[in-house]
Parts: structure tokens; sequence; C-alpha cells
């Protein structure tokens, strides 16, 4: 494709500017004086002619006999190129200043972008799903990040916004390639002091880098502030000088930042205030906000996050699944038009897999945006690989047969379903210092969000090759074996936490990292799973559970009401069954527990090996990172495989079909080794230790040891320890005496007692063992970490 290499833009407004510059950046790696060595391939094939970028209005003036279609929506664009004896004219019209962009990172975005344009008209063109296409940081004034993985943030820190804001520019421009138009900077929790006239001075600041991108900034705010920074006695949304305090609050933010979007809130939830303090409702408050904002054309997206976490475990009716329909259903209508509201994807909190909001049929006429999470909080904090569009995308297309009509969410969304003027998706991002997410392949699921509310039609795969030839390589092989790995992985991790619709099983009331089984039972939080000796699952139909179903329009709710008819890995999220019910699948609910978890774990080790064939084939430096990511991950598969399987086995009495659970063949625990310095304790919770007990060093060095009683031959020994954060402790793995690999535990992995968020697994290869041999680990605790040890594993090296 002929991209000619003299680049105009027709206007000169900062965003047609980022455009040209955009063009010319990926044409040379450097624009002045070229080498026509440093050309990108892009380059190599750049021609004569021009390359203009303006507004539709503008190329209209400019070329008159240009036939550009008349009915290009705002944000979209029309791409042209004819090359004739004169040189090719390539332009790019957009609708307006952000359509210019798009079609700019549209055009670039294809190795060989000829394959798009139509052959009679020359031209293509695209417009945006969704309006409303947002990213939103949960950043901390003091620059932390709340659930985010990849550092400090690069809006704040000790209380200010931040002078160095080239990041924040840099991330625009990321934003943008994907079709991003807004981006929420502040956490939806403590918001109150973001207000205040210096802050909102900083938030100036941050908008002015963001501007040239077409990236519009909003700001979560406290429905509290009135009260909390300005002065007043109350913040009843039905006050006048609480009316009359947002309007001048507003006010001030339109005079700093003109091109601000608005408002997102997260009220009487989780302990943020909220209009309830005053018996009023959240159509109350989001109104209030929107009639602040409507004189300038802002938005209020209004969270519908929004339960009861001291909810009663004991009562079999209660449920957080309904909460967000209880509550904003009978508020459909009551919203102003200016007011979005944002409902999470699922009605629990982004666990491996739910069911989608019922919500989403329940408001026909409320704006809509979905809520999704690109930060993976509850998917392995980007420690774990994990692509999540095949999950988005199967939301995306869900089909709530709202009315008995086809009505799949994104039709609802991008508002056909209900005719409704705005909405879209919000992805919660948490990008940080550290590249951006922290982990290379978590940037495929910030690619994949902005790609899915653009055009939620693509297909997780084509998005993931899109993503992988623009990233890491455009050989073919590389595009499809990356690819492959990226759609394995989601799959993979359910299997390993928690399949069946369980929901995640991890540690609820703390880091939401590692197993932790009974961690969401006993309290008011609601992530209930229900598991006891007979069976697993939250009864949510209406004949004899919460009721939730019947939120659902008829088909689907008939569709869940029933066990017949629920679909198997949404099964336990519905109903309540016993271990020895039969799936589907023909298996029992506790057959497939135990099969899941160990299928899951032998894909996370496939995933290593797949990468493992890219080697030499990719960046050197890439290439390691992700390789000892995988490798992590694949041992943090097993502990997951182990803390779930172990605990259902004595849970139910149930014992696996192939005895794989309760048996480690191989396994020599650190309790019953030859013990020097070394204390035995109790792992809480227990099945997050094998046999639920570890050892950790008392009296510094320590060793465990023990003799190998099993066959002569070649072996590998993996040993599972607990690299604990606060301290770097040393290991040795020693046969005879003779020290056969040395490592530190130096990962930086949350928990501060041995537990399923550190137990961390370092394999050493291929070596020879004979009976008799002594194998011994040594460990040199450090600090706050205690050198402490799980068990150690022999297998026969392939
Ligand atoms: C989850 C998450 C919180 C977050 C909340 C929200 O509960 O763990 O950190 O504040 O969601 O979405 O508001």
């Amino acid at each position: 494709m002929a991209i000619p290499l003299k680049v105009r833009a027709l206007g000169s407004s900062a965003q047609e500017k980022a455009a040209a510059e955009e063009i010319q950046r990926s044409l040379a790696p450097c624009c002045a004086n070229i080498d026509p060595s440093s050309l990108t391939t892009r380059a190599r094939h750049q021609s004569g002619g021009e390359t203009v970028v303006g507004t539709v209005k503008e190329v209209r003036h400019a070329f008159p006999d240009l036939a550009i279609p008349a009915d290009i929506p705002p944000e979209g664009y029309w791409i042209y190129s004819n090359s004739t004896q004169k040189g090719t004219l390539l332009v790019i019209a957009g609708a307006d200043d952000a359509g210019i962009l798009y079609g700019t990172f549209a055009l670039l975005r294809y190795p060989d972008a000829s394959e798009r344009f139509d052959p009679q008209s020359h031209s293509f063109r695209s417009q945006p799903a969704m309006p409303i296409r947002w990213v939103d940081e949960w950043d901390n004034a003091d620059g932390s990040i709340e659930r985010g993985y990849a550092g400090r943030s690069i809006f704040f820190d000790s209380g200010h916004v931040r002078e160095d804001l080239a990041p924040v520019a840099e991330y625009a421009r990321l934003l943008a390639s994907i079709g991003i138009n807004g981006c929420n900077v502040n956490n939806v929790n403590n918001a109150a002091p973001f207000l205040t006239t210096g802050f909102l001075r900083g938030f100036a600041r941050i908008a002015d880098a963001m501007r040239p991108w077409g990236v519009h900034v909003a700001l979560s705010v406290d429905i509290a502030s009135p009260q909390k920074i300005g002065g007043l006695s109350t913040y009843d949304p039905l006050n006048p000088a609480v009316k009359a305090w947002w309007a001048a609050k507003v006010s001030e933010i339109y005079a700093l930042i003109p091109n601000f979007a608005g408002f997102t809130v997260k009220a009487d939830s989780e302990g943020q205030p909220g209009p309830a303090s005053y018996g009023r409702t959240p159509a109350n408050a989001a109104n209030l906000l929107a009639s602040a904002l409507r004189p300038h054309n802002g938005v209020v997206l209004y969270r519908a996050f929004v339960y009861n976490h001291h909810l009663d475990w004991h009562d079999p009716k209660a449920d957080r699944a309904r909460a967000a329909y209880d509550i904003f259903h009978p508020l459909d209508g009551k919203f102003a038009p200016n007011v979005i509201v944002q409902t999470k994807e699922g009605p629990i909190d982004f666990q491996a897999r739910e069911p989608v909001s019922p919500l989403f049929a329940g408001l026909e006429q409320t704006n809509q945006a979905m809520e999704l999470q690109i930060t993976q909080e509850y998917t392995g904090q980007q420690r774990h690989l994990v692509y999540l569009a095949p999950m988005w995308k199967q939301v995306l297309d869900f089909d709530m047969r709202a009315g008995n009509r086809p009505s799949p969410i994104n039709e609802i969304l991008s508002g056909k379903t209900f005719h409704r003027p705005m909405g879209g998706v919000v992805g919660v991002a948490g990008i940080g210092q550290q590249a951006w997410l922290g982990s290379p392949l978590a940037l495929a699921n910030l690619y994949a969000f902005g790609r899915l509310a653009w055009n939620p039609n693509l297909t997780p795969g084509q998005i993931a090759a899109e993503w992988t030839r623009q990233t890491i390589s455009s050989d073919p092989d590389v595009v499809s074996k990356v690819g492959k790995i990226l759609m394995q992985s989601w799959p993979a991790y359910e299997r390993y936490t928690g399949p069946l619709g369980m929901q995640t099983l991890t540690d609820i009331t703390g880091t939401h990292y590692g197993p932790n089984i009974e961690s969401s039972e006993n309290n008011g939080w609601g992530q209930w799973h229900r598991a006891d000796h007979e069976g697993v699952g939250m009864d949510r139909s209406v004949a004899t559970g919460t009721g939730f179903t019947s939120q659902y329009p008829p088909e689907v709710a008939k569709l869940y009401e029933s066990v017949a008819t629920t679909p198997d890995d949404l099964l336990l999220f519905f109903h309540h069954l016993p271990y020895t019910y039969k799936l589907h699948s023909g298996k029992t609910v506790i057959q497939h527990i135990y099969d899941s978890h160990y299928q899951g774990a032998t894909e996370a080790a496939q995933l290593l090996e797949e990468w493992a064939t890219l080697k030499g084939r990719i960046d050197p430096a890439l290439y390691e990172d992700m390789r000892a990511r995988l490798e992590y991950q694949a041992g943090h598969a097993i502990v997951w495989r182990d803390a779930i399987v172990q605990y259902f086995l004595k849970l139910s009495g149930i014992p696996d079909e192939q005895r794989r659970a309760g048996h480690y063949p191989g396994r020599l625990e650190a309790e019953a080794a030859r013990l020097t310095g070394y204390k035995i304790i109790d792992v809480s919770p227990w099945e997050d230790a094998s046999d639920g007990k570890a050892v950790r060093c008392e009296v510094a060095p320590c060793s465990a040891e023990w003799t190998w009683q099993g066959s002569t031959g070649r072996y590998n020994i993996a040993a599972q320890y607990f690299d604990l954060p606060g301290g770097t402790a040393r290991f040795t793995l020693q046969v005879n005496g003779h020290a056969l690999a040395n490592w530190i535990a130096d990962a930086n992995l949350p928990s501060l007692h041995p537990h399923g968020d550190n137990s961390a697994r370092h394999t050493v290869r291929d070596i020879e063992l004979k009976p008799g041999d002594v194998l011994r680990i040594e460990a040199t605790p450090d600090a706050n970490d205690p050198g402490a040890l799980d068990y150690i594993e022999v297998t026969a090296a392939p």
C-alpha cells in the first residue's frame, strides 16, 4: 500500500497536527534527513503524490471532485486512495477532528491496508459502534492505584498531579490509536479531594496533554463533596444550596477544561456516601450532577455497582447479585438525558465467569454503559496471562431476548435496541508506570477493549492477530502462535480457578489473587458459593432460591431457572447442586471440579511450551520476560489446582475417579523431612499448602532433607516454597551435598504470611537420582521472608 511521504493537514487543530505527525512517524523513525536504510517497511512502499488529512468539510473544500459520502457520523472517517501517473492521492477525512485521528490509526493498523479499499470507490470507511468509549483509572492522589498491577500512577504523586505529564500524552496517543475518547483519571473511592481548586488546575494540565489525541478527561466525584470540601452542612441532592454548589463547581471545571467529559459516581457502595443517607435515590443524585453538567454538554456515568455489603449470610433469600436490578430498574425513565447508568458486565464483580447483568435489559428508557475490567483484579493480576477478549465477546454477543426479540448486549449498549442516543463501554484500565499494564501481553487486553468498543463484531482471534502484528512480529507463524496462546489463556484460567460459575474462588476479603475458598462465606460481602458436605452453588432460582433469575427477560429467565437448561459453565452460579449431580457432559459436579483443575493446570503448562517455540523469532527481551512469567503461571496453576481439589475432596469425601486428588506420587512433604532450624506450621487457609502444612525457618540457616527411595533415573525436581514480600530468602537444592541450583525469593507477591498468594515453584530439570541419594533444601531467611517451604516433587524427566 503506497503512502505518500508528503503529508499535509488541511486544518490547524491539534488533532489534525497529531494525525499528520503520526503518519510521518510511521513512515520514518525520524523526520529529517531520512536515511533510506532507516525507513520503516511502510516507508519503503511510499510513493510520490501526497497524503492529506482533514475534516470532511475541509476535504470537500480542497477536493470538490471527491465523492465523499454524506452520512459519516461523529468520530467516523472515510479514507480514499487513488494512484495515477501524477502520483498517489491518499485522503483521510474525519467527520470531525477525532475522526481524522481514528482514520489515521486505522490506516496504520494494517501492514497492507490496500485490501481494505473498495476497488470501485477507492475508499473505505468506518464509525464507532457507540459514543461512550472510556477508560477508568482508579488512581489515588498519593500515586498508588487501586487494583493496579503496573506500579505507580502516571497522573498523581504525593497528593498532587505530577509535574511530568509526558507519559500521560503517550497514554492518550495509545488510547487514540484504539478509538478511546474518554479517560476518567481518579479512583471512584475517596474522590472528594480531587475537586479542590488546586487539583482542578492539575487536571487542566492532564486535559491539555490528552487533548491532541481526542481523549476527554473525566473525574470521579464523591457525592458528599459539598459537605466534605465545600463547607456545607449537607449533601442532600435535593437541597438548593447543594445544587448551587455543584453548578458553581462544574463551571469552575469548564473554565479550566473546556472539553471536560463529565463525572463518574460511586455512591452508596462499599462505604462511599450516597443519596440513601437522605432517603434519596440514585436518580436524584445522578440528576443533580447532570443538571450542573448539561449546560456544558457534560455527562454523568452513575455506577450501578450499589449493594449492601452487610448482607445476612444465613438468609437463603439474600443475594448480592440482585442488588443492581432491584435498585435501578424501578428508576428506569427517571434519569436525566445526560445520565448514563454504568453497570459491571456481571451481577457480582469481574469474576472468572459470570452471567451478564440482567440490568442491561431492565433499563429501556435509560442510557447505559457496560463496565469491563482491563486490569486483571480477579483474573491473575497480570502475573497470569489471561486474554479477556473472548470473555468480553461472549458478554457483548449475549442475546437478552428483551421483548422476546433479538437484543444482543452490544446493540443495547449502542442504543439500537431501546433507541437510546447515548451508551457504550467503560474499561477499568489500571495502567501505571511499569510498561502500562506491567506485563507485555496484558496490553492485548487494552487493545482488545478499544477495538471491541469501536466494533463489537470483531472476533477475539482477529483482534489478537492485529495486536500481535503491530506489537510483536508480522511473521504469520508468530502471529498464529501468539494468537493461539492468547486464546487458550482465559479458558485455562477459568478451569484452574473457579469453573461451573462458582466464581474465581479467590481471597475475597483480601488480595483477590490466590485461592481461598471459604473467604467468600460467612460474611456480608455476598460472593457466596455455599459449598458444604453435600453440594455447592447458589440457588438463585425463583422456585427455591433468591429469585434472581426472574430479573432476566422471560426467555433467558426460563433458561437459567431450570437446572436442566442452565449451561454447565454457569450452573453453580444459579443452582445449588449435590456433588453427585450429572452435568450435560455426563460427568458429576465433583468429577468435573477435579478434571477441570487438572486440565487447566496442564493447559497453563502448555502456554509455556508454546511460548518456548518462539525462541529466536521475537525480541529476546520480550521472549525471556514472558517465558519467566509463563513459567511462574504454570507453577501457580498447580497451587490453584491442588488447593481447590484437596478442599473439595475433603469437603465432599468423594474420591477422584482418576485417583489424582489426594495422591501426589513423587511429592516429599517438608513437614515429613529431617528438619534443621525449620519449624512445622499450619498454613491458612489450609488448602493453600500441600496437606495444609509447611515449614518456616526459625534458626537460620535451615535445611530439610529426604532420602530418595525411588528408582534410578533422570528426574525433574520442583521445590514449592513461599516467596514472601519484605525480604529475599535464598534457597539451595543439593543432592548428596552438591548444590544443583540456587535461587532467591524476590518476586513481588502479595500476603505477609505463607499463603496461596505467594506459593511459588522452582524446578530443576534432568537430574540423575539413585536410591539412597540425599535430597536437601537449604534456606537462608531474610527480613520478613522466613524461607518457608511446602514440599519438593520429583517427577521423571521427559
Ligand atoms: C471491587 C474492587 C474494589 C473497587 C470496586 C468498585 O470491589 O475490589 O477495589 O473499588 O470493585 O468497582 O467500585
